[in-house]
């Protein structure tokens, strides 16, 4: 499967599922689901930053580069959050609430980004059949990442 193909598949299950955690008002079924989330965000975000973030890098081009890097950061700042509501003892209580909110927050942003200028940069720097070796590559490294 293409890379792009591959990112977005992910990227609408993580929305999906982040979305869910806002919405339940179940304590039990909050935790379930942002347990599948959490999981899956990490996967997809270091299989990321090696197959796409790091031949972003590699390509010595400014602006690819820069994204590269900026990609990197954004997946610091989400790692935070994640400890931070992994650590949580009450997920129906405000604090949790908030930092589920502010999760869902930063990640469509971070995810709107990667599709508007990430996308089109891999594109633009890399024809089908690699961009078809980077989803086979992309998810060789999802499944080696423990999450
Ligand atoms: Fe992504
Ligand atoms: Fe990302």
């Amino acid at each position: 499967m293409e890379i792009t193909k591959a990112l977005h598949t992910d990227h609408m299950e993580l929305k999906k599922l982040i979305k869910a955690v806002n919405k339940s008002e179940d304590g039990e079924e909050r935790r379930r689901l942002f347990t599948q989330f959490a999981e899956l965000l990490t996967k997809h975000s270091k299989a990321e930053e090696k197959v796409v973030y790091d031949a972003l890098i590699a390509t010595g081009e400014e602006e690819e580069e820069e994204a590269g890097h900026e990609g990197y950061t954004e997946h610091m700042l989400a790692d935070t959050l994640l400890a931070k509501l992994k650590a949580g003892a009450d997920p129906m209580s405000p604090e949790w609430s908030a930092e589920a909110k502010v999760m869902m927050e930063i990640l469509e942003h971070h995810i709107k980004e990667e599709e508007d200028e990430i996308f089109a940069q891999v594109k633009e720097d890399f024809d089908t059949s690699e961009r078809k070796e980077m989803g086979d590559a992309f998810e060789a490294q999802k499944e080696m990442v423990k999450a």
